[in-house]
């Protein structure tokens, strides 16, 4: 398996990491790529005027890494933040996701290109095919040819579940970096994680604080316990309990308070017993990424 990128300049810049502003830790990616280990997310913010200044707030706060979408419809309002925000391109780690309408041979290509001009950047740091729905072997194969060429620093997929991940390295040249998964307390992925290491694909938790699921969750003893203990909030707990699992969490929020709330959560570690705890809350029912369901599958072209 090639997972060399060969990039005509000579390569792209090693990430650096802003140590000293946050204690934000990074994780090595399996072509050598430094990734941070927590990122803003940025779905449902489709007020581009709000996106921004929510992006905006996050870099401050000292986030690094930014996950977007094709879907989200706010690659622009990103991009707007990330010029602005006088940080060196370097210090940024940038993510983006195909839409799966785009899967055709050529057509990903030319929206991951476009994708790059709304965020106003000359290279990706990773993208992902966002959904296994269409025709996603040709869609990856642009990605492979854009990241063979220096364009993506690292590519990936996200809602793939573990036969169609195995199913792609198999009859593909580059093993995707990183699969981007639902992952809370009520969805841990335990046999999904077990192929991805396999692999050495870095799982990537998204709706980290269980979107629509959350207010049960902050009630929960597991929970509380552990933030009177430590003087944190329910989600700093939640999402520390995802870094110490192995995830990369993104956590989204438009209040800055809660930006900032989001990011304090490497100062703290639960011990093996407060994990044992929140380990059994796995139901290991997905919420939203289930696209084996054929319901899913059958309702996913007409998804806005
Ligand atoms: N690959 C995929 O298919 C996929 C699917 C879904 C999401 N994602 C990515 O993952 C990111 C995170 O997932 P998500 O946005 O769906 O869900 P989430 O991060 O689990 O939850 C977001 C919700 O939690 C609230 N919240 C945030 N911080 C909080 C805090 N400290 N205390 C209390 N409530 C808090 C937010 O409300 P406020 O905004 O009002 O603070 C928001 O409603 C997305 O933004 C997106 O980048 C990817």
């Amino acid at each position: 398996m090639d997972q060399k990128g060969s990039a005509p300049w000579g390569g792209l810049p090693e990430f650096q990491n802003n140590k000293g502003e946050t204690d934000m830790e990074t994780v090595r990616l399996s072509n050598g790529v430094e990734m941070p280990r927590l990122g803003f997310g940025t779905y449902q913010i489709r007020d581009l005027g709000e996106c921004e200044a929510c992006v905006t707030e996050a870099i401050e706060a000292g986030y690094r890494m930014i996950d977007t979408a094709q879907a989200y419809y706010n690659e622009e309002a990103v991009g707007a933040a990330l010029s602005r925000c006088g940080l060196d391109r370097k210090e940024l780690f940038v993510v983006t996701k195909v839409n799966f309408r785009n899967f055709a041979a050529g057509r990903c290509r030319e929206s991951v290109l476009a994708s790059m001009e709304k965020l106003r950047v000359e290279y990706l740091d990773l993208v992902l095919l966002h959904w296994p729905f269409n025709d996603y072997y040709a869609a990856w194969r642009d990605l492979e040819a854009l990241y063979n060429e220096g364009l993506l620093r690292a590519i990936g997929v996200s809602n793939f579940h573990p036969d169609r991940l195995v199913d792609l390295i198999n009859y593909n040249r580059v093993t995707p970096h990183v699969n981007q998964v639902e992952a809370h307390l009520f969805c841990q992925q335990r046999e999904a994680r077990g192929w991805m290491e396999k692999y050495g694909v870095v799982p990537m938790a998204y709706a980290p604080l269980g979107q629509a699921r959350r207010k049960e969750m902050y009630t929960l003893p597991q929970v509380l316990g552990p933030a009177e203990r430590y003087g944190k909030t329910p989600a700093q707990v939640m999402l520390r309990f995802l870094l110490q699992s192995g995830f990369l969490p993104i956590p989204k929020s438009v209040h800055p308070q809660r930006i900032r709330e989001n990011l304090e959560v490497f100062d703290f570690s639960l011990d093996s017993g407060e994990m044992d705890a929140l380990r059994a809350l796995d139901t290991g029912v997905a919420m939203i990424g289930n696209p084996e369901n054929p319901v899913r599958a059958e309702a996913a072209p007409h998804w806005k």
